[in-house]
């Protein structure tokens, strides 16, 4: 019975991680993000898996992709078809890790930010919502949308 206690207060304790300790650097230049974030190597199959899984980033809840495998998608957001030839990787980077660094009033959720989040759920607090190989695996595929 003790050991229970003790286990549910380690599980509803907060996860005191910095944003330092769980984000890696970038360097944001004009509308883009140029290097990949922590050095990893975006995979598009990967990418399209995650944006089929729709959890956590849920891409398909506002755009439409092209994609045999997607059925229903909405429409708050513009379609990403051909979004790889509107732009670069580097742009596709930034709306990706933090939409509001190019427009404050955007309306795509951060999803490698851990600050200025509200009402987000327990699981993701102090986290991002993706990772930096997940940011990236995203990247390669939207690129492979031509
Ligand atoms: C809550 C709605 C919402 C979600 C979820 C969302 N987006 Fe967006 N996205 C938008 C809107 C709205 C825009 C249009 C510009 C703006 O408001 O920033 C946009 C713009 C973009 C653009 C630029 C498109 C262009 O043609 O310029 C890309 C790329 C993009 N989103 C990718 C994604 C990906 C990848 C995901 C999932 C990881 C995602 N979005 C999730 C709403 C969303």
């Amino acid at each position: 019975m003790r050991t229970l206690l003790l286990l549910a207060a380690l599980a509803a304790a907060p996860v005191p991680a910095a944003a330092a300790d769980v984000l890696a650097p970038y360097v944001v230049d004009g509308d883009a993000i140029r290097e990949p974030i922590g050095n990893a190597r975006g995979e598009p199959g990967r990418g399209r898996a995650l944006v089929l899984a729709r959890e956590p980033a849920n891409c398909l809840l506002c755009h439409a992709v092209p994609d045999r495998d997607i059925r229903f998608a909405g429409d708050v957001g513009p379609s990403l078809a051909r979004v790889g030839a509107r732009l670069t990787a580097a742009q596709l980077r930034l709306r990706i890790v933090n939409s509001t660094l190019r427009d404050r009033d955007s309306m795509m959720p951060a999803y490698y930010r851990v600050d200025g989040l509200h009402a987000v759920a327990p699981a993701w607090r102090g986290r991002p919502i993706l990772d930096a190989q997940q940011v990236e695996d995203l990247v390669a595929y939207l690129a492979t949308l031509r």
